[in-house]
């Protein structure tokens, strides 16, 4: 797999928010990629937005950008996408992922940071590489929790079943890999 540095830091944003979930360099990451390497006319998919703060920060970082944030209802921690569902370009969708129909929006991003179980990688990795292939978009899909070492099903299953078939990139300090279609490049 191939291992990339992030951008420097006079080309990412200060955050909204300390974050919950990730480590500020995947937020900012992913800010930037959103920002400056993803077609303008082109919408983000967040599956598993949780409360929304990535949300948020993708929301405030692309103000002309439609942001559709995906989880399941969340009974102990609030409402799926509590933090972000004000803002005016953000889409909130409450299902599992894979019940989540989304071959009728135009993505130039999916961010696959829910079921991160090698079945649930795979269920989620399949049906974001579907859209790319069937809609001919230029875009990415980013996983979290590719890190070397991470106890989850991802890291082993990009290396083992996509990386030797298509490329894709660690970046390194964060827990973010990535793969470009249909001419998306860093
Ligand atoms: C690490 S949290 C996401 C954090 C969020 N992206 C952020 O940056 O604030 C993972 C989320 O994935 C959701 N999740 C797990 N499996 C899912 C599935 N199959 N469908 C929808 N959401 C799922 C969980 O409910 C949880 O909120």
């Amino acid at each position: 797999m191939k291992t990339i540095l992030p951008p420097p830091e006079s080309q990412v944003r200060e955050l909204c928010y300390a974050p919950e979930w990730h480590l500020s360099q995947d937020v900012k990451f992913l800010c930037w990629l959103a920002r400056v390497r993803v077609p303008a006319s082109l919408g983000i998919l967040e599956i598993g937005c949780d409360r929304g703060q990535l949300t948020r920060e993708l929301a405030v970082a692309c103000p002309f950008r439609t942001i559709y944030a995906q989880d399941y209802a969340l009974p102990y921690r609030g409402e799926v996408g509590q933090i972000a569902v004000h803002l005016p370009n953000v889409v909130v969708l409450t299902s599992p992922s894979l019940m989540l129909r989304y071959d009728h929006l135009n993505l130039g991003l999916i961010f696959l940071d829910g079921d991160r179980s090698t079945p649930g990688v795979v269920a989620d990795t399949i049906k974001a590489w579907g859209y790319f292939r069937d809609t001919s978009n230029p875009g990415f899909i980013v996983w979290h929790d590719a890190q070397p070492g991470s106890e989850s099903g991802v890291r082993p299953y990009l290396e083992n079943r996509i990386d030797p078939f298509h490329e894709v990139t660690f970046v390194n300090g964060t827990w973010l890999a990535l793969a470009g279609f249909n001419g998306a490049a860093l």
